[in-house]
């Protein structure tokens, strides 16, 4: 039984990952912006007892110390896919893991966790890429009790991408393919990454970067293809010139949760599968099994005409 406490664990990965956690009679702590947001939810995903919420302000350097004081270990699932004012991605992704990991090393809790995500290093002009590497070198060079896991995309049924993907190709008659739809993923189901971390904690794996794929590599061409054929639609996806598709994610940036940004656009040029030059959940033996057409087939139905029990 560990202390564990958790940054960002009202999100995707968060909210699949403290229901693990506390079944295993781990104390779980989940920080927190907005209790009146979020707590109903986070209240329901763990066991009673097991699971502790605070509101805090992730930037309050006193509010840290004293979380992390009290903590044998710490997971940051903070993250964010575009930047509004002073949630830039260089406080979010780089100053918040370096004050994070300074803390633990203060403490000298005994692991922190982190996740980053796959591809970064190749993604030289992404800030979001950049962002996310500058937050790993701090935390290695800051505390030696670290695990940092690169995932690739992670997909489930409460998801913010085959979710809005499929809301989108239900609804539009034709899509765009950006550089084709040639680049390359490999989608790891919630579970399968929530599998992870359990053994990465339980097997006490530190001062590791690991790069976490799914069993398939498909690219998003696929990915679609998977998409429409699991929800029976017809969405035509057209190759669409970079200069157009540049200007489009100008526009949506004015929107409070845009569709995609120009830095999300740079960030799909690059391969999101197995670098070959970091370690791999498959090397520590914990091979992801779930398959994509699979699993998105259990709640597709959702986007189908007529729904669940439609002929
Ligand atoms: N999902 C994926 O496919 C994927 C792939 C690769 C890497 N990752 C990385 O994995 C981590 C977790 O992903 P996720 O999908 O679970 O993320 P998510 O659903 O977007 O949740 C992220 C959490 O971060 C917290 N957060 C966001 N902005 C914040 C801010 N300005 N200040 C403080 N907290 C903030 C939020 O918690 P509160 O609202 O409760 O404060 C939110 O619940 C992220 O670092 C992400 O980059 C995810």
């Amino acid at each position: 039984m560990k202390k564990i406490l958790i940054f960002g664990g009202s999100g995707h990965i968060g909210r699949h990952l403290i229901g693990r956690l506390t079944k295993q009679n781990h104390l779980v702590t989940v920080v927190t912006r907005n209790l009146h947001k979020n707590g109903s939810i986070l209240k329901t995903q763990g066991n009673p007892g097991y699971l502790n919420i605070v509101e805090a302000n992730i930037f309050d350097e006193n509010e840290i110390d004293n979380l992390i004081k009290n903590t044998d270990i710490c997971i940051n699932l903070v993250g964010i896919l575009f930047e509004k004012k002073k949630n830039s991605f260089n406080n979010i992704h780089t100053n918040f893991p370096n004050i994070i990991s300074q803390k633990c090393n203060k403490y000298n809790i005994e692991q922190f966790i982190h996740v980053s995500a796959l591809g970064i290093e190749r993604a030289i002009d992404s800030k979001y890429a950049m962002s996310k590497l500058g937050g790993e070198k701090k935390i290695i060079s800051n505390f030696s009790k670290f695990t940092i896991l690169r995932p690739s995309i992670i997909y489930s049924v409460d998801d913010n991408f085959t979710t809005n993907l499929m809301s989108l190709l239900s609804l539009l008659p034709i899509f765009p393919l950006y550089y084709n739809g040639n680049t390359k993923f490999s989608p790891l189901h919630v579970s399968d990454f929530c599998e992870i971390i359990l053994k990465v904690i339980k097997n006490n794996i530190l001062a590791e970067v690991i790069e976490c794929v799914g069993p398939e590599e498909l690219s998003f061409k696929e990915i679609l293809k998977k998409l429409l054929k699991s929800i029976n639609k017809n969405t035509i996806l057209i190759p669409f010139p970079l200069k157009i598709a540049k200007i489009i994610a100008l526009l949506f940036e004015m929107f409070p949760k845009p569709l995609i940004t120009k830095d999300q656009l740079r960030l799909l040029k690059y391969d999101n599968i197995l670098s070959k030059e970091n370690k791999s959940n498959i090397d520590f033996g914990i091979k992801a099994k779930l398959k994509f057409e699979e699993e998105i087939l259990k709640y597709s139905y959702m986007w189908k005409n007529g729904g669940q029990y439609s002929r």
